[in-house]
């Protein structure tokens, strides 16, 4: 070896066993990592990020087609008539719409235009765990009451939890994971309690309990309510969600997102689903109406435990976590197993009739396996 390949080698080794400097923040966090890997199985049953499980409808795949044809994938995108639509289904004015990459976008934007390092962000647990994450990469510091036993809401809890150094109060309405709702009443208590501090209503379900605290909008000036295409929509894999609220706040978080972080093919995509209401209401109907009373039902009769929520998913306490979800998925069907203080449960997302009737085929599997059956907690 030549001198100088040899220090070009001594050179890269070094350098190789650097690691890039984060900032504290960021060193002390923990990684959210969703269990993706079993995901590879195509034709596994995906209950396990409340996704829809039925494609969006046909129109919306033609308008996708049509736009990939004749549109211009070359240009920026923008959006106006998205935004005129959205208005009109959100009940809103468009100057209090944002467009984001998703919810995971919105909520992002929205901790970023408020929290400085050391403040305090309010946030129930367990709930949606990127907010946190949003927050402690700012430096902020998250205080987390616990849903109550029966995982209703800790209302009381929350307010108590404000101190002078609260500069965000999140709710999660319904909640994922507990599924469980906040009586509107409850966020107005709170809105009127810390007129001061700023509120975000994660809605990220409106679909499924048809709940909204925008009325409320009218009457806060510190609410921002945040809204996704992922869930009843079913278009999670093109990333649009949005936030609504007052005009100002708004065109704050205009200085705190890049004016093109959504894809043109979310706004087609989008477009053409609020145009096309019927199949996604029809699919909501099922999903509510019929596949979750089914599966309540089902649970009823077999005493296994689960709480009742008004979201497309549920949680759900078996005897035996572990075993119940290695059954589930050696029967291709994929739960959200939870973690701590709650790692006795999965998170069981609702599909059609046809996926929860295979579901309850498996699950009799499981418990048949189990000596004595399930247990009633
Ligand atoms: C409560 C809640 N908020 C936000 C999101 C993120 O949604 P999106 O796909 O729009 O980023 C999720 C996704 O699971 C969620 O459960």
């Amino acid at each position: 070896m030549s001198g100088n390949i040899r220090a070009d080698w001594r050179e890269r080794r070094q350098a190789a066993g650097k690691t890039m400097k984060v900032k504290d923040a960021v060193a002390r966090m923990g990684t959210y990592d969703p269990p993706l890997a079993a995901r590879k199985d195509q034709d596994a049953l995906l209950l396990d990020f409340n996704e829809s499980t039925l494609p969006p409808a046909p129109e919306v795949i033609e308008a996708l087609q049509r736009f990939l044809q004749d549109g211009n994938l070359q240009r920026y995108p923008t959006h106006p008539a998205l935004l005129e639509r959205l208005a009109e289904y959100a009940q809103a004015r468009t100057g209090q719409l944002i467009l984001c990459n998703g919810s995971d976008q919105s909520l992002e934007i929205i901790i970023r235009a408020v929290l400085e390092p050391g403040d305090e962000m309010v946030q129930a647990r367990p709930g949606f765990a990127m907010i946190p994450q949003f927050a402690e990469v700012l430096g902020a510091v998250v205080v987390s009451p616990a849903y109550r036993e029966d995982m209703s809401f800790p209302c009381e809890e929350v307010l108590a939890a404000v101190t002078p150094r609260t500069r965000l109060i999140v709710l999660i309405n319904p909640n994922n994971p507990t599924g469980t709702a906040i009586a509107p009443r409850q966020i107005e208590t709170i809105l009127k309690t810390h007129p001061d501090i700023p509120m975000l209503v994660d809605e990220a379900y409106y679909e499924f309990t048809g709940e909204t605290a925008v009325p409320m909008l009218a009457r806060h000036g510190n609410l921002a309510i945040t809204r996704t295409f992922s869930k009843a929509f079913a278009l999670a894999g093109l990333r649009l969600g949005y936030v609504i609220s007052n005009e100002q706040f708004i065109q704050e978080l205009h200085k705190v997102r890049g004016p093109f972080d959504v894809n043109i093919l979310a706004v087609k995509a989008a477009e053409a689903v609020l145009a096309h209401s019927g199949s996604w209401r029809k699919y909501i109907d099922e999903v509510m109406n019929r596949a979750k009373p089914m599966v309540e039902r089902f649970f009823d009769e077999h005493s296994v435990t689960y709480f009742r929520g008004a979201a497309n998913f549920m949680l759900v306490r078996p005897d035996d976590r572990d075993a119940a979800c290695e059954y589930l998925r050696e029967n291709r069907i994929l739960v959200r197993p939870q973690s701590p203080p709650i790692g006795d449960t999965f998170r069981l997302s609702v599909g059609t009739v046809a996926d929860m009737t295979r579901f309850m085929e498996v699950y009799s599997g499981y418990l048949a396996s189990r000596e004595g059956g399930a247990r009633q907690a």
